[in-house]
């Protein structure tokens, strides 16, 4: 399974770390946008991934705006995505042990890089807990 990436303008250096990161391990991914550092609008990004993600064509997604908010309130719009913002390693196991998190999401601006990649590791390579969690989980969409 590919994984899936979208940044806006303020997320495009560093979702550029981030496919460097991928090919480096041999990861193959599937590139949203944006292509550039130019002003957009990260919902024109984020509803793409998210319906891919939900459409079972890529897994996880990893998605980055400057704060994260933005782009993570977009995924969550969709009833099938759980985007979880992480700006610490700790969140990001949390985020995959307890809520089987499909979609990390990084703030551009408030993050290192080194920070955000060694997140995007722990992400990765963490697996869901299930049992209560997966209880929890399930009552997460609203139709
Ligand atoms: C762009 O300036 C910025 O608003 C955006 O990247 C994000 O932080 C929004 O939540």
């Amino acid at each position: 399974m590919k994984i899936g990436l979208c940044s806006d303008h303020a997320g495009f250096e560093l979702k550029q770390y981030i496919e460097k990161l991928l090919k480096e391990r041999g990861l193959e991914y599937c590139d949203f946008g944006t292509n550039s550092s130019e002003s957009c609008d990260y919902p024109d990004y984020a509803h793409p991934l998210a319906v891919a993600v939900e459409k079972g064509e890529v897994y996880p997604g990893i998605a980055v705006c400057g704060t994260g908010n933005g782009i993570c309130m977009t995924l969550n719009k969709h009833q099938g995505v759980r985007a979880a913002l992480c700006w610490n390693e700790e969140i990001a196991r949390l985020c995959r042990a307890h809520n089987d998190a499909n979609v990390l999401v990084l703030p551009g601006r408030f993050i290192s890089t080194d920070e955000a990649l060694r997140v995007i590791d722990i992400f990765l390579n963490t697996p869901f807990e299930g049992g209560r969690h997966l209880r929890r989980i399930q009552k997460i969409p609203i139709s």
